[in-house]
């Protein structure tokens, strides 16, 4: 059974080593994406305080297409060239956004979205995968030490999982 984790969120960075760590004890010897994901997304969800919506995208080839996540039901599909998930994706860059408003070409997928930090999920083979989408009610929620610990946590994904 699963006991959710209190993280001292005073020190981001300490509370992140934490997290990656668990993350990669929660995911085991599980190689399977979608079991990954669901598992990253609520162990996310349930760890980082002041969020409204956290989880993954997953690259189809053409499109990206909503997976695992925790929040209100979203946008199915999302264009490479729309929104933030759609830049960070054909980018390959993490993106953090502290006004979602100021954006141009945001998706309001979940109108109390103010801020966003979006990184994208690249397997060893150097293939494009998906993203991974936090939002926070709360403009400017993430800096540079989310953007950081949310890579970590990207890249433990990554290290688990087989596609
Ligand atoms: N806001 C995102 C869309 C995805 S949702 O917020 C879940 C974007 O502009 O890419």
């Amino acid at each position: 059974m699963f006991s959710p984790t209190t993280y001292d969120w005073m020190d981001k960075r300490v509370a992140y080593d934490a997290l990656v760590r668990d993350l990669t004890h929660l995911l085991g010897d599980e190689r399977d994406p979608v079991a990954n994901a669901s598992q990253a997304a609520a162990l996310v969800w349930h760890a980082l305080p002041d969020l409204n919506w956290g989880g993954f995208y997953f690259f189809d080839g053409t499109e990206l297409v909503v997976g695992p996540f925790q929040g209100l039901p979203a946008c199915t599909r999302i264009a490479l060239a729309r929104g933030v998930c759609g830049a960070a994706a054909s980018q390959r860059a993490s993106i953090v956004v502290p006004d979602v408003h100021a954006f141009p070409g945001h998706i309001a997928c979940d109108s109390r979205s103010r801020s966003e930090l979006v990184v994208p999920i690249v397997s060893a083979d150097g293939a494009l995968r998906g993203v991974f989408d936090l939002d926070s009610p709360t403009p400017a929620r993430f800096d540079d030490a989310d953007l950081i610990g949310v890579e970590a946590l990207v890249a433990a994904f990554v290290a688990a999982t087989r596609w």
